[in-house]
């Protein structure tokens, strides 16, 4: 398989959905059209849609077939857009720049940028009710992200970053960090496909395992690219993340061992999917893509 190929098909399948149910907004006809302006802003901003393409990939791995995984998929951008937007303001990390533009708040002011949040947040759960599907699977989706958002998953994780930051961190804290911040989301995303596709208890199980190893490097890689200012993006200073004050693995385990790391959770994402068949091999291809990766 071509990942560039299966990449760019789904990043459009993506891009498409959100284009169409959320940032053209048949939903929101009855929104202030500053705050639709400034949701649509960030999430067409043109990112990866990785989360999107994880669970689409993960949904395919575990036999899953129709177009019913769309909703579902766009709703993890939704909550990583948020997270975004709400990550940069001043009193998060305090950036300038964000997908080759100026963040939200530097355009709509921090007050709309918070609600622009706020309301991708909730807008991506009322998404997945409109999925065709059946609804046990997507009360359990809606655990899942909930989950994989909230205090013990992604929040719980920004919350570490910011309260440790310029302190230095134990090794635990720094796995917990990265495990949640960034982690918790990816790993959901590659749950969520399997639960759309009914997968059976062990399959679940090794896809988890996958999201697990692979969310983990990918926060490890962002660091790294952070530092090593190889990361194709405008207007962000290289080593922003480290003058911060920052916990992550280069600063404390320095770029080799945490490249060697990184390399070591891509290898066993892959062991993970060893009982899969081909159909997996998107997922194997972007675990490799992630720790090569230079965006
Ligand atoms: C950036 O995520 C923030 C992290 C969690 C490291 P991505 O690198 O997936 O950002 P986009 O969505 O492509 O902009
Ligand atoms: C982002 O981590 C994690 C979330 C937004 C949840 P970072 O703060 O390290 O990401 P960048 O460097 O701003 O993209
Ligand atoms: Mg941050
Ligand atoms: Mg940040
Ligand atoms: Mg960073």
């Amino acid at each position: 398989m071509n990942l560039g190929d299966y990449l760019e098909a789904k990043r459009r399948a993506v891009d498409a959905f959100l284009e169409k149910n959320i940032s053209r907004g048949k939903k929101q006809k009855d929104c202030p059209e500053h705050l639709r302006e400034s949701m649509g802003y960030s999430l067409m901003a043109g990112g990866k849609r990785l989360r999107p393409i994880l669970s689409i990939a993960s949904f395919e791995a575990a036999g899953g077939k129709s177009d019913s995984i769309l909703p579902v998929a766009a709703s993890l951008e939704l909550v990583h857009t948020y997270s975004l937007i709400h990550d940069d303001l001043p009193s998060m990390d305090n950036d300038d720049f964000r997908r080759n533009k100026p963040t939200n708040h530097k355009v709509f002011g921090e007050a709309v940028a918070i609600l622009a949040g706020d309301g991708l947040l909730a807008d991506a759960f009322n998404i997945i009710t409109h999925a065709e599907a059946d609804p046990v699977r997507l009360l359990q989706v809606v655990r899942e992200l909930s989950h994989a958002a909230g205090p013990e998953g992604m929040v719980g994780g920004q919350t570490a970053d910011i309260v440790l930051e310029g302190k230095k961190a134990k090794k635990k804290d720094i796995v917990y960090i990265h495990t949640h911040k960034t982690g918790a989301l990816i790993r959901g995303s590659v749950r969520i496909g399997a639960i759309m596709a009914g997968a059976p208890r062990r399959k679940l199980d090794s896809l988890t395992e996958y999201g697990e190893k692979t969310g983990l490097a990918f926060q490890i890689i962002d660091d790294i690219l952070d530092i090593t200012g190889t990361k194709e993006e405008m207007g962000k200073s290289t080593g922003a993340d480290s003058a911060k004050g920052k916990n992550t693995y280069p600063s404390a385990f320095g770029l080799k061992k945490s490249e060697k790391i990184a390399g070591q959770l891509i290898d066993e994402s892959l062991d993970a999917l060893k009982g899969f068949d081909k159909k997996a091999d998107p997922l194997r291809e972007i675990a490799k893509y992630i720790l090569l990766r230079r965006n």
